[in-house]
Order: C-alpha cells, then sequence, then structure tokens
C-alpha cells in the first residue's frame, strides 16, 4: 500500500480540479482500511473517502488524507422464488454493475443506467433517474466506522433514503467507510417507463416487447443528449437538487409564471424543476471565464478548462442568489462541497 504525499486530485474528480491531497492512499481490502485507519500517523488527521469523485467539487487543496475506496467484487450471494441478492464491492464502476445485472436478467437498475461514479457512493445520496432510486432495489449495505474499526450492517429503513439523501449525509457524516451494497432484484422485472422521453425512445427504437436491456439503451440515448460527458467537459452533473416547496407557495408561483415546471407530490408539496427556474434568470449557456452552466443543462454547471474550484462555488452562489430573488425559491446545492 503505497501512501503518497501532496498528490494531485485532477484526474480523480469529474470537474477536474487541480486541488491536491496532503496524502493520498488507494484501498483494495477491508485489511487495507484497517491497516490506513490504525497508522498512528493519521490518527488526527482529516480523512476523505473518494470514489469516482462525480459528486464533489473541491474548493481547496484538502489538508487530510484522501483514501480512494477501490474494494471490487459482484457476486449472486443467494436467491429465492422472486429476487436476486447482488452484492458488489464499494470500488466497483455504477455502471458496470448496471450492464452485469442486465446480462444476467436480474431487474431493476435498468433506468439507473449510465450514471458516473462507484457502487460505495450510490447510498450516500441515493442516486436516482428516470422515475428509480437505488432505495427501490437496495437490500444492506457494510460499512466500516472509521473511529470504531468495527463493520454495521445498514438494512434499508436504517439508511433513512430520502430524495437525493441518506443518513450517510447528516447524522453519520464522515463516520463510515461504505464497503460493499447487496441489491434485492427482481426475477420477474416490473418496467418503468412512464418518466420523461422512455417511452418515445423506445419507440424510436422500434422495441415492439418490452426488456431491461432495451430501457438500458434508452436511458442511455436521452442521457447522453442532455448531459456533457464529463471526460469531456468537467461538471458533476446535477450541480444543485430540485426544491419541494409547500402547495401554498405554489400556487401564486404558478400565476405569476403560468409556465413554471412543477410535479406534484404525495406529500401534497410540489417539486420544482430548478433548470426551469435557472434558465429563467438567463443562467443557461452563460460562461465567465472557465466555467459556466451548460448551454442544455441549466442544472449542469461547468469547467471549460483550468478553473479552480471557488470560481464554480462563487457562480453557484450568484445562481442561487438570483434564484431567490426572482421566485423566492431556495436552492440547495447536491455536489458535495470540499
Ligand atoms: P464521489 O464523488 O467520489 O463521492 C461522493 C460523496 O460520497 C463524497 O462525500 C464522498 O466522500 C462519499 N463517498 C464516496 N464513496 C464512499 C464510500 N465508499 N464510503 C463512504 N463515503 C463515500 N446522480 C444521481 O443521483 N442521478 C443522476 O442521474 C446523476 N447523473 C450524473 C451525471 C453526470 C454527468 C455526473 C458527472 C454526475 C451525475 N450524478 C448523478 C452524480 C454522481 O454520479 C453520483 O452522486 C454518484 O453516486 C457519485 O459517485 P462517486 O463514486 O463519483 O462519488
Ligand atoms: N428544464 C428547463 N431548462 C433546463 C433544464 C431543465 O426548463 O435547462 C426543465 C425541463 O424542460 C423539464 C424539467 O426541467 O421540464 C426537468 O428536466 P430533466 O428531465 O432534464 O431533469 P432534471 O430535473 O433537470 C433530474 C435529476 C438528474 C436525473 C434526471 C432524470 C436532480 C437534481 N436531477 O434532472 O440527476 O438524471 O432528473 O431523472 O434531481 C444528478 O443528480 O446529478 C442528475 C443528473
Amino acid at each position: 500500500m503505497l501512501i503518497q504525499e501532496n498528490y494531485s486530485l485532477k484526474r480523480l474528480n469529474t470537474f477536474h480540479i487541480n486541488a491536491s491531497a496532503k496524502y493520498f492512499v488507494e484501498v483494495n481490502s477491508i485489511d487495507e482500511i484497517k491497516e490506513v485507519l490504525l497508522d498512528k500517523t493519521f490518527i488526527n488527521t482529516p480523512k476523505l473517502i473518494l470514489g469516482g469523485g462525480s459528486n464533489l467539487l473541491f474548493t481547496k487543496d484538502y489538508n487530510g488524507i484522501v483514501i480512494k475506496n477501490n474494494l471490487k467484487g459482484i457476486n449472486l450471494i443467494s436467491e429465492d422464488e422472486n429476487y436476486y441478492f447482488v452484492k458488489a464491492g464499494a470500488g466497483e464502476v455504477w455502471h458496470n454493475l448496471v450492464l452485469h445485472c442486465i446480462n444476467n436478467n436480474y431487474a431493476g437498475l435498468e433506468n439507473l443506467s449510465l450514471i458516473p461514479g462507484n457502487v460505495g457512493a450510490s447510498p450516500m445520496q441515493n442516486i436516482g433517474a428516470y422515475g428509480v432510486e437505488i432505495k427501490d432495489c437496495f437490500y444492506e449495505l457494510e460499512a466500516f466506522h472509521i473511529n470504531d474499526k468495527t463493520i454495521r450492517t445498514f438494512n434499508n429503513a436504517d439508511c433513512k433514503f430520502g430524495y437525493r439523501e441518506s443518513i450517510f449525509k447528516h447524522e453519520l457524516k464522515n463516520q463510515y467507510i461504505i464497503t460493499s451494497v447487496t441489491f434485492k432484484l427482481n426475477k420477474k422485472p416490473t418496467y418503468n417507463i412512464s418518466y420523461g422521453a422512455i417511452e418515445k425512445e423506445l419507440e424510436l427504437m422500434g422495441i415492439k416487447e418490452l426488456n431491461i436491456q432495451a430501457i438500458s439503451k434508452a436511458v442511455c440515448t436521452i442521457r447522453n443528449s442532455k448531459l456533457p460527458n464529463p471526460d469531456e467537459i468537467g461538471n458533476a452533473g446535477s450541480f444543485f437538487k430540485n426544491p419541494e416547496i409547500n402547495k401554498s407557495n405554489f400556487d401564486p408561483l404558478k400565476k405569476e409564471f403560468p409556465n413554471i415546471v412543477g410535479y406534484d407530490l404525495e406529500n401534497g408539496n410540489v417539486k420544482l424543476a430548478a433548470g426551469w427556474l435557472i434558465e429563467q434568470c438567463g443562467w443557461k449557456g452563460k460562461t465567465f471565464g472557465d466555467v459556466g452552466v451548460h448551454k442544455n443543462q441549466a442544472l449542469v454547471l461547468v469547467n471549460y478548462a483550468d478553473a479552480n474550484g471557488s470560481e464554480l462555488f462563487d457562480l453557484s452562489e450568484k445562481i442561487m442568489a438570483s434564484v431567490k430573488e426572482k421566485f423566492g425559491v431556495e436552492l440547495e446545492r447536491e455536489v458535495n462541497i470540499i
């Protein structure tokens, strides 16, 4: 296990910010995690667990140890009449797990195709897309407590999943290293194609008999047409969450802005499309030096060249202030600010 000093993180975050870590190490097993955590040099050193770096923004160098989680393995651990139970190491690339499931006809993750990042981060914000969130197929995860050095299993309820939320972003923030996630996948698929343009895309593909392979392909095509590829333009997907507001606050907004995009939620609130709000404030497609707001998707902030993280953070502050001023709505960042 090699511990490196003053290590550049530029190729390890999808914004391609050239921040460095005071210390950097890659771990390939639970024993290696233990070894790093028991090393006296690092007992009081701040620790950051890194997956694919696709949901964080470094606004400065990291004055601690970055632990890149590379734990691998995808295994069918059990099955019953209705379900397959598939356990994946935290360091597996998320989309590779999705493809593995599709190839084996384990149904449930197909709508989550092509989300960047690794398996270990997927429960952190309960990743979601196209009408599905991982909580719908999540069975349990194992995580290593950084201080106690014990392993704990969390079931679905323990994780307190919500929209882009889990217990690991709140009560248990920075306390655990997720080492594996087990999914409960359907033997008899229930197809979920009502969201967005999936149905239209399947029609264009000429699909007569629905299957999970086709849904995955449709989702990939839609995502590729909408979202910038981080290999070409630095970004971390949606920079902000879609805000949820009270129906009593939505009605007057709808009167003033008849085209406002809002979806009724089961709890009686309304979820607004943050991309629409930001576009209406005039930000879409704007560039400021090396940073900007993507031309096809106003929720995505981008690094066109060599921006530093604080330039992107400052842009996000200005966007939040203008949305607040025009609509009275507070945006919340989805991206983790480091
Ligand atoms: P990282 O960015 O490395 O880490 C994210 C956070 O999790 C950090 O706080 C980190 O410390 C922590 N963490 C990572 N691994 C572990 C671990 N093993 N144990 C404990 N903590 C850990 N997200 C969606 O939900 N839906 C989308 O549709 C979507 N689309 C995207 C599109 C693009 C183009 C991009 C760039 C991002 C998109 N995202 C989306 C965001 C991102 O893909 C997800 O949040 C993903 O789960 C992040 O995984 P990661 O491995 O890159 O995490
Ligand atoms: N819209 C605009 N202008 C824009 C962007 C969007 O008016 O610039 C409007 C669209 O017209 C549409 C609505 O906003 O009516 C929703 O847009 P879209 O379907 O593109 O989805 P989104 O709400 O912008 C969310 C997630 C994505 C996820 C997609 C698909 C959040 C914060 N974002 O985006 O997740 O892939 O739905 O399910 O919930 C991510 O979390 O990083 C991410 C990319």
